[in-house]
């Protein structure tokens, strides 16, 4: 019956409109808290010889370095704890981290910032963030890597 197509029609159509509208409010939203969060989206940064780490490279001086108006920070992850030990920074500086592992897998959290990261041996993950609020950011592993992960804990300092 030509006229019970067209209601089918009608239903057909509306749920596309429905899927291609919550398409466009999902992307609105990624959008929407990529501006208001920090577009911290780790990224693969190289690859390095893990059994190198310690001796040879930017990550055998783990340091944080002021370049012009933001900051680089290249870190250790290793089992127990993060080098440098403590860093610090001024309120409103771009910081780019550069991460790695000279043994297992680790991460690098930070709380009460969306920076969550993995560490693995031989890659190196590169995460950028602008800290908006002075204070003491906890940082720490959330990736099982032996009988110190719980202990595996460390802080940045964030000056005004
Ligand atoms: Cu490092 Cu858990």
């Amino acid at each position: 019956m030509e006229h019970n197509e067209h209601v089918v029609e009608r239903y057909e159509r509306a749920w596309i409109l429905f899927g291609l509208g919550m398409v466009t409010v999902f992307i609105i939203l990624i959008g929407y808290m990529m501006l208001t969060m920090g577009n911290t989206n780790p990224v693969g940064a190289g690859r390095i010889d893990a059994t190198k780490v310690r001796t040879e490279g930017d990550f055998a001086n783990p340091r944080v370095e002021q370049v012009g108006n933001e900051y680089v920070a290249y870190i250790q992850a290793f089992a127990f704890g993060y080098l440098p030990a403590e860093m610090r920074f001024k309120v409103g500086k771009k910081v780019t981290f550069y991460i790695t592992s000279p043994d297992v897998q680790h991460s690098f959290q930070v709380h009460n910032t969306n920076i969550n990261v993995q560490v693995i041996p031989g890659e190196i993950a590169m995460v950028s963030h602008t800290f908006t609020r002075p204070g003491e950011y906890p940082i720490i592993c959330n990736e099982y890597c032996g009988l110190g992960h719980a202990n595996m804990i460390s802080k940045l300092i964030v000056e005004p």
